[in-house]
This record gives structure tokens, C-alpha cells and sequence, in this order.
């Protein structure tokens, strides 16, 4: 482990998209690559964070140094959360499906030749940074979600950080204009309980060291 002012800290942060099974060979995704969790992730080792990285089906490979976990589904990412905790902080990064399909089928679908169509049933899936936000007996002390918006940035995150009950909303727009989804920038506003604080367009890297550097101030006034 690297030296330096996370030395000692245990960071969790989850990342990527999930993958919600349809059948044995058919799933429903997102387009997050994983990129931002990833960064993030690889900053909080170089500050000396022990981190446990719970990954989803991400397209980018998993840094070295890291204890990697992975899931696929949402309600596994959960688990591995709570398998992982305690933690001093944890980071929400991953893209999580908001719902499953309920009427997944244990064999592969397959057309009959009448020409009739599959209907998906959905349930929605356990909301992981809300959880873990709102747990009364071993919270980490900061807990961090993202925000991915394509209007109304600062107030949509504003109030997804009340909502959620997490120290900080990291937002970002995502509209297809923006190119961020998927790739290697970004253009990010921190909110947290003073208020709102906007970053000028980065690559995902400095916005990973950015937000490592400001954890590791946070973590280094908690219980002064
Ligand atoms: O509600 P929304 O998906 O916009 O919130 C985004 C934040 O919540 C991200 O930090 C994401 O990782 C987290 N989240 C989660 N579990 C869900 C949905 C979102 O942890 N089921």
C-alpha cells in the first residue's frame, strides 16, 4: 500500500453498470464503461486507501492494488456492499439498473413461430447508495453518490442528495452532446452540505485525484 493521507483508511467503491438477466443469454445494461469508478478508485489506492472495489460488467479493465469484487446484478452489488462494510468511506460510482426484470426466464427464450411477443415484467431494484446512506448502526462516515443528469444539474443533484441522505452528490451531465458518458472526460459539481461547487471540464483521472485529495480532507476532520 501506498503511503500517504488515506494510509490506514478502508474505502469501498462500487462502479460500472449492471446486468439484469432477461434468460440465460440475454440481459438489459447500460452504457457506463466504468471509466470514472475505475479512476476513482486507482486515486483513493495511490492516496494509501486499502480500497474493495465492487465492480458490475465494466468494459475497462479493474486497477491493480484494489480488493476487486464482482457482481452483475444490482441485488448482488448490494450484497457485496454489505459483505464488504465497514468502511470509513464509500463511493457510489457504479450505474446501477434502476429495475430488473421480474419474469426473467431459467431457460432461453424461443420464438415458436406463431409470430407472439415476450412481455417484460419489471420490479424495481434495492437502491444501493440510499441503503447504505440511511443504515442507523455502522455507516461509513462519508458517502458519496454520483449523479448523472442531462438538465437542471445542480438542483436535480441537490435534491437527490436529500433524497438519497448521502454526504455528497458528485453530478454530472451526461447528454449525448457532452461525449462524458464513455469517455474520457468529465465536467463535474460536488454537492455537499455548503452548498454547490463546480469543477471546469477534466479527464477523469484529474477529476479522480481531485475528489480522492478532497475524501482525504474530509476523512482527516471527521471525529475532530
Ligand atoms: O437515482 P440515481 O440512479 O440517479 O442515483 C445515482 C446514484 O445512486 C449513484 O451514486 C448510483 O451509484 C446510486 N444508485 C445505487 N443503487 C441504485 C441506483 C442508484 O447505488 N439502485
Amino acid at each position: 500500500l501506498a503511503d500517504g493521507p488515506l494510509k490506514g483508511r478502508h474505502i469501498l467503491v462500487t462502479s460500472g453498470p449492471t446486468h439484469e438477466p432477461i434468460d440465460p443469454v440475454r440481459y438489459i445494461a447500460n452504457r457506463s464503461s466504468g471509466a470514472q469508478g475505475t479512476a476513482l478508485a486507482a486515486a483513493l489506492r495511490d492516496l494509501g486507501a486499502q480500497v474493495s472495489f465492487v465492480t458490475g460488467p465494466a468494459t475497462v479493465p479493474p486497477p491493480y492494488g484494489v480488493k476487486v469484487i464482482k457482481v452483475e446484478t444490482a441485488r448482488e452489488m448490494l450484497e457485496a456492499v454489505q459483505g464488504a462494510l465497514s468502511a470509513d468511506a464509500a463511493i457510489f460510482a457504479a450505474a446501477v439498473a434502476d429495475w430488473r426484470v421480474a419474469n426473467a426466464a431459467e431457460k432461453k427464450m424461443k420464438k415458436d413461430g406463431s409470430g407472439k411477443l415476450p412481455t417484460l415484467e419489471f420490479a424495481e431494484n434495492p437502491d444501493i447508495l440510499a441503503t447504505i446512506s440511511q443504515m442507523e448502526t455502522g455507516r461509513p462516515g462519508l458517502v458519496v453518490g454520483f449523479a448523472a443528469e442531462t438538465h437542471e444539474v445542480t438542483r436535480h443533484a441537490t435534491e437527490k442528495r436529500a433524497r438519497k441522505g448521502c454526504d455528497w452528490i458528485v453530478a454530472n451531465d451526461v447528454s449525448p452532446a457532452t461525449g462524458i458518458m464513455g469517455g474520457s472526460e468529465n465536467a463535474v459539481t460536488i454537492i455537499d452540505a455548503q452548498g454547490a461547487e463546480t469543477w471546469e471540464r477534466m479527464s477523469k483521472t484529474e477529476v479522480a485525484r481531485g475528489l480522492a485529495a478532497r475524501i482525504a480532507r474530509a476523512l482527516g476532520t471527521v471525529g475532530e
